[in-house]
Formats: structure tokens, C-alpha cells, sequence
């Protein structure tokens, strides 16, 4: 009896999500009832009218990794810390070291450029999953189809660009099943304008990360430019804030329990319909591996961190990045294992067999779906290790894909093809002077040997190249000293040894580069590894199941709003505020405040240390119109579905006011991007009360909130 009740409590579950959904623009009209229901106080053309001015127009892609907000009408941007922190970091000297001072800029002529860092604003969203159903594509052998998705994209692509300055995208989703056409703007002239120092904005540091309660200040600002017509430009300094169609405007009302919560914003990846096979790889064989890479890299660059400031500020967001998902990956492991993840798609597996068992058409449809999955794993977790590791280990590290940018160069010259030749050393020359203007041998060689020991003894023999084991061999795994000897001889670690080098790069200086002869064999393994003959039948099987699983679905639970996987698309998530009990029987409250960071402070770890001047304001209780009751809010929790890429995401009140700015997600629920825990996920957000605050009186750049439209 105990197994049928918590098997159809599961079953339940899996069928009516409270707040879970990260739905498009085109599921709105579906979800909306719900959402008036929950709270919402808005039309849906006020979320999204490609016509008129609606929220959209303030939702922005940053840079494709991170969510931002349009808060002025001259262009300002809201967005986390983590997300501006290599902006911030590129902009830092250790004499001017914004990473750990903060920074606000007086004026416009005060903010600071930002290479490479693009703003991208949908214009439009048209679903045009039937003009591939008219070709039929999901009925063509997996290669084929893909060869005619790419070719109806394109074509899609070139007619909604054609004379005007848009930029637009396909994608697919459902695992395959719809396609929608992105209409986009995107501005490249993109300016810092201010930080919180590090204390603030990244308080907690990785003790905190991925946990709540919480007390962290991530937030920084940043500004679009555009050229005299206000459209996308190249940076120059003659170009204008850009002024949007719409921005946010700022309740400073404050939050309750239960109130309504609202985020728009771009989550990158989500993996909900994972099967029970994909679960347990990636609990027994991905994470582990990737937490074991992470780890020793995070051990060496701390290391060299802590005794350096130019080695710190040059590697502190590598080592963000990858502390943050090694803690992740931790923490997935841990909970799909805690939540019973793998029980509870075994459950689901189990219902769709019976589904299918029922008609002989769906039999004849689905009835291989499992057993090729399975067996398509099978193939997969072989060639795991070259798929982890490279990337992980070997790719990742910038010295290695600095050599590997050299691969067509030594094709060319192995392969006396000049022209190739004559055209990489030009594009080469270009490049290469970025590389060795924060370029840390020491340190970058102490990760090289570390992980290519890694390497030889955790991948199998058969995905070793003949190079990576004549080498380890001769220096008797002493990966140490082979990289030292390389490294004081290479023309990939030394500027003037290189400026001679690709003036004139021969064969015979190729030949005698083990550092290139090692990387660049690697990457032709993992290719004929990863896209070799056995992985790509493999690969097609899954790809081909997994469509037709979510497809059997659909039809099984035809009520049911389903959402498709996160793809770094244009979402809206809707929620309320909300506590939470852990599993341990734990309530956590639905919000924090500075007397917590005070709690926190502790003057000897450099993750928790308060600056003074928050200090001073605290005690003097200086918060003004941003205070309530006496104290400060810092953090606070709703019920969203948010993931990677959502981070800077605005959290709106039901009239579409900005009450927050997304940055994280609780410990309880890390299995949540592969199976959204329903009672306990929740989205932890900075409340936008605390932005002001910061910026107003820490910052005394009051002149950046008299830009923005404040509800009192
Ligand atoms: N876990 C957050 C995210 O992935 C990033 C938080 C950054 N803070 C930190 N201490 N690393 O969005």
C-alpha cells in the first residue's frame, strides 16, 4: 500500500507543478489564467506586444550568458555582480581594483567600455513549426533531418533580416518537436557604470553560494549605447545612451509573503524530461569527474591567487566560473540522490510503458523508445571520458586553447598547403598579442601538468592518443617537469618567441612543439571519439527517443501545460514568495536583513568581511526611504523556475514593478534543473530596495536613482 500512495503522489507531482515552467512568449495566453489567478495584474499584452511598447522591451540577453534589465530611459541596465564581474575585472588594475573597491561612474564620459560585451532585445517571436512539418523533417533519418532544419533556418533567418538592421535565430524545442523564429536587437557598445566592491556584491563568497539564507548584494549596472538613430552601433565615443522602448520602472512598496513575483529573462539549460539512463550517468559518471577536474584547478589558481594580485585579478573570474559549477555539480549529485530523482523517473518510464502497451499503434510508434535509450547510454558512457575531460580539463585551459586556435595552421604547413597557411598567419598575427598581455606561466603551468596527469590515469587507453602516452612515458609521469622544460622553450609561452614564429612558421618548429603536438592530437581524438561512426549512431538514437518520449508525453497528459527544456530563449517564469521546510524538517523565512550580515561578519575570512562604510550606515541606521521597520532587507525567496542564464533577471510585482534582481538558487532543490522540486526550489533574489540603498548611500551615486522611475 506504502508503494502505491508515494508512487501515485510522484505521478501527481510530475503532473501538476505549482510554479514550475519557464514558458515562451507563444505558451503565454495558455498560462494566463493561472497567473491572474496567482496574482498577476496585467494584460498580456503588456508582457509581450511585438507592436507596442511592452515589458519585453526591457528584458535583455546579455552577452548570452546572463540576464538584464532596461531601469531608465537612458538605457540603464540592471544585472547580478557575477554576471558584470569579468567586465569589472577586465576594467581593474591593482591600482584602480573595482573588483575589490566597488566603482561609480560620475557621468557618462566616467563609463568604462566593455569589449565584447553585447545587449540583445527581442523584437519578435513567430512560431514556424509548420513550415518544418511541411517538409516533414522529423521524419527524416536524423543526419538528413538536420541538414533540412539548417537549410529552412537560414532561409527563415535571411527573409526576417532582409533591410533591416535585425538579427535573427531558429530554434528548436520540445527536444525537436517546434521551432520558433527569434527577431532580435543587438547593441554592442555596452559601458560599466557601477559595482559594488566585492564585499557587497559578492558577500558570502562560495561558503554561500548556491545556499540560502542568504546576504549578497549582486547586482551592478551597466548602460546600452547606440548611434544617432538609436540603433545598434559599433562602440565609438560618439555614440548615445540608447533610449528604450520601455523600462522597468521600481517599486520600493516592499514584498510580502504569498505576494505575486514575475521573471523574464533567458535560462540557458534545463534537462526535465532526462530519463532515468541520463540520470545515472550523470550521478555516477559526469559529475564526479567534472567535480574532481574542478577541484584540483580551483587548489592551483587559489594557490597563485592568494600570494599575487596581478595572478588574482587575472584569473578571478576563470576561478568564479569554475567554483561555481564544481559547487554545483556537487550539489546536483547530492540531491537528485536526496530527492530520489532516479525513482522518480523510473516511475514515469514505468506509466509510459503501460501507455503504450495500451493501442498497437503507439506500440509501433513508441514501443522501441526505452530500449534505445538505453542502449544509445550504453554507447555514451563509453566515450564519457573523452567527453568530460576534454572539455574539463584540456580544453578549457587558456593556454590550450591558445595552441589549439593554431590547428589549421599546422594542418596547412604538415600539408604544404600555402594559401591555408598564408590566411591563418595573418588572422594569427592579429590575436596574439591579447594572449600575452595576461598570460601567468607559472600558474598556467602548474594547471597544464596537473591536468594532463589527470588525463593519462582517469581515461581509458583506447581514448589516449598515441602522443599524450610516447610523452608521459619518457618523462616518467613527471608532467611537472615536461611542462617547465616546454614551457621555457615553446613559442606558445614566450611573446618575442612567438612574434618570430608566425612570421615564419615551419614545419620543423611544428614538429618540435609537444605542447601543440599533444593538444592538437587530443582534439583529433575526442572528434573521432565523440563524432566517430559507433557515437554518432548512438547519438541519433537518443536524440530521435528522446523527441518521441516527449511527444508520448504530451499525449499522455493532455491538460498538463507543458514547457519546453531552457535553450537561452526568452522566458517567463511566474511564482509567489515563499518560506520553505527542508527535508531535515528546517523552515527557512522568505527573507533576510543586514542585521544577518552582521551576524555573518567575521574580519579574518575575506568571504565574510563587512566594509566600514555599511558599517556606519548600519549603525546609524541611515537607510531612508529604503528601510522598513528599522532594519534593511537584503535577499528574499518565491517559487520561480529559473536557471544558469537567468541570472540579473528583473523579479516583478503583479503590476510589472521591479521588486528584485535574481541571482541564485537554494541547496535543497540543485537536482531542480533536471526535476523541479516542487515544494522546495526557490529562487533567491536581491531585493531591489537594497540595490538602491547601496548605490544611493554607499555609493553616493544618488545620480544614477534619479535616472529611474521610482514607485513609492
Ligand atoms: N550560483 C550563482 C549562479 O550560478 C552564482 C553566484 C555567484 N556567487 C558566487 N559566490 N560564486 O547564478
Amino acid at each position: 500500500m506504502k508503494t502505491l500512495v508515494t508512487s501515485l503522489i510522484i505521478t501527481l507531482s510530475f503532473l501538476s507543478f505549482a510554479d514550475e515552467g519557464m514558458y515562451l512568449p507563444t505558451n503565454l495566453k495558455k498560462v494566463y489564467k493561472t497567473m491572474k489567478a496567482a496574482g498577476l495584474g496585467l494584460s498580456h499584452k503588456q508582457i509581450f506586444n511585438p507592436k507596442k511598447p511592452s515589458i519585453k522591451d526591457a528584458i535583455v540577453s546579455l552577452g548570452g550568458f546572463c540576464t538584464a534589465e532596461i531601469i531608465s530611459p537612458k538605457g540603464l541596465m540592471l544585472t547580478n555582480h557575477h554576471c558584470g564581474y569579468d567586465a569589472i575585472r577586465a576594467n581593474s588594475t591593482p591600482e584602480n581594483d573595482y573588483l575589490t573597491d566597488g566603482f561609480w561612474a560620475k557621468d557618462y564620459s566616467d563609463e568604462k567600455p566593455v569589449e565584447g560585451l553585447t545587449a540583445s532585445i527581442v523584437v519578435r517571436v513567430d512560431d514556424v513549426t509548420k513550415e518544418f512539418e511541411k517538409l516533414g523533417v522529423n521524419d527524416l533519418p536524423e543526419q538528413a533531418r538536420a541538414g533540412a532544419i539548417k537549410q529552412l533556418s537560414e532561409k527563415l533567418v535571411a527573409e526576417a533580416e532582409e533591410g533591416t538592421h535585425y538579427n535573427a535565430y531558429v530554434k528548436e524545442f520540445y527536444e525537436g518537436s517546434e521551432f520558433y523564429l527569434f527577431v532580435t536587437e543587438v547593441f554592442e557598445d555596452i559601458r560599466l557604470v557601477g559595482a559594488p566592491p566585492s564585499a557587497i556584491g559578492k558577500f558570502g563568497g562560495d561558503t554561500d553560494n548556491w545556499m540560502w539564507d542568504r546576504h549578497t548584494g549582486d547586482f551592478s549596472l551597466f548602460r546600452i549605447y547606440a548611434g544617432p538613430d538609436n540603433k545598434p552601433a559599433p562602440f565609438s565615443m560618439e555614440n548615445k545612451p540608447y533610449v528604450p522602448k520601455y523600462h522597468l520602472p521600481i517599486s520600493l512598496k516592499g514584498i510580502q509573503e504569498d505576494d505575486f513575483t514575475m521573471i523574464m529573462g533567458y535560462p540557458g539549460s534545463t534537462d526535465r524530461y532526462l530519463t532515468s539512463y541520463g540520470v545515472k550517468m550523470a550521478v555516477e559518471k559526469d559529475q564526479p569527474a567534472r567535480v574532481r577536474i574542478r577541484g584540483k584547478k580551483l587548489e592551483i589558481m587559489k594557490e597563485d591567487m592568494d600570494a599575487s594580485d596581478e595572478v588574482r585579478l587575472a584569473y578571478a573570474s576563470t576561478y568564479a566560473q569554475v567554483s561555481n559549477y564544481w559547487k554545483y555539480f556537487i550539489g546536483q549529485t547530492e540531491q537528485l540522490n536526496k530527492n530520489g530523482v532516479y525513482q522518480q523517473k523510473l516511475d514515469i518510464e514505468t506509466s509510459f510503458t503501460k501507455w503504450v502497451n495500451e493501442k498497437p499503434a503507439r506500440q509501433e510508434r513508441y514501443g522501441d523508445v526505452l530500449k534505445d535509450i538505453s542502449s544509445a547510454y550504453e554507447t555514451l558512457t563509453e566515450i564519457n571520458p573523452t567527453n568530460v575531460y576534454f572539455f574539463e580539463a584540456i580544453y578549457s585551459l587558456g593556454i590550450n586553447k591558445f595552441i589549439i586556435s593554431h590547428y589549421r595552421l599546422k594542418r596547412g604547413i604538415m600539408g604544404g598547403d600555402k594559401e591555408s597557411v598564408e590566411d591563418q598567419k595573418s588572422k594569427l598575427a592579429l590575436t596574439y598579442k591579447g594572449q600575452f598581455q595576461s598570460f601567468f606561466p607559472e600558474t598556467e603551468g602548474k594547471l597544464l601538468a596537473a591536468m594532463l596527469d589527470m588525463y593519462v590515469k582517469n581515461v581509458p587507453e583506447d581514448q589516449l592518443t598515441k602522443s599524450l602516452v610516447d610523452y608521459n612515458e619518457k618523462c616518467e609521469g613527471n608532467w611537472s617537469k615536461f611542462v617547465n622544460d616546454n614551457f621555457k622553450k615553446s613559442v606558445f609561452t614566450d611573446k618575442n618567441r612567438y612574434a618570430e614564429f608566425i612570421e615564419n612558421p615551419t614545419k620543423s618548429i611544428i614538429e618540435d612543439e609537444p605542447l601543440l603536438i599533444i593538444a592538437t592530437d587530443l582534439l583529433d581524438k575526442y572528434l573521432s571519439v565523440t563524432n566517430g561512426p559507433k557515437a554518432m549512431t548512438a547519438q541519433a538514437k537518443l536524440d530521435r527517443s528522446n523527441r518521441l518520449f516527449i511527444e508520448a508525453l504530451r499525449q499522455m497528459y493532455p491538460k498538463k501545460h507543458f514547457y519546453p527544456n531552457a535553450n537561452f530563449t526568452w522566458r517567463l517564469t511566474y511564482g509567489n514568495v515563499k518560506k520553505y521546510t527542508n527535508k531535515d524538517g528546517k523552515t527557512y523565512d522568505y527573507y533576510t536583513t543586514i542585521e544577518g550580515i552582521m551576524k555573518k561578519e567575521d574580519p579574518n575570512n575575506d568571504e565574510f568581511i563587512v566594509p566600514s562604510k555599511l558599517k556606519e550606515l548600519y549603525e546609524t541606521k541611515d537607510y531612508g526611504r529604503y528601510g522598513t521597520d528599522g532594519t534593511l532587507w537584503i535577499n528574499f525567496i518565491s517559487t520561480n523556475d529559473i536557471t544558469g542564464g537567468n541570472s540579473g533577471s528583473p523579479v516583478m510585482n503583479s503590476n510589472g514593478e521591479l521588486i528584485g534582481c535574481a541571482f541564485d538558487g537554494n541547496w535543497e532543490a540543485m537536482s531542480g534543473d533536471i526535476d523541479f522540486e516542487e515544494s522546495m526550489q526557490r529562487t533567491i533574489s536581491c531585493d531591489i530596495r537594497y540595490v538602491l540603498f547601496v548605490i544611493e548611500k554607499y555609493g553616493d551615486a544618488k545620480h544614477l536613482v534619479d535616472e529611474m522611475t521610482i514607485v513609492e
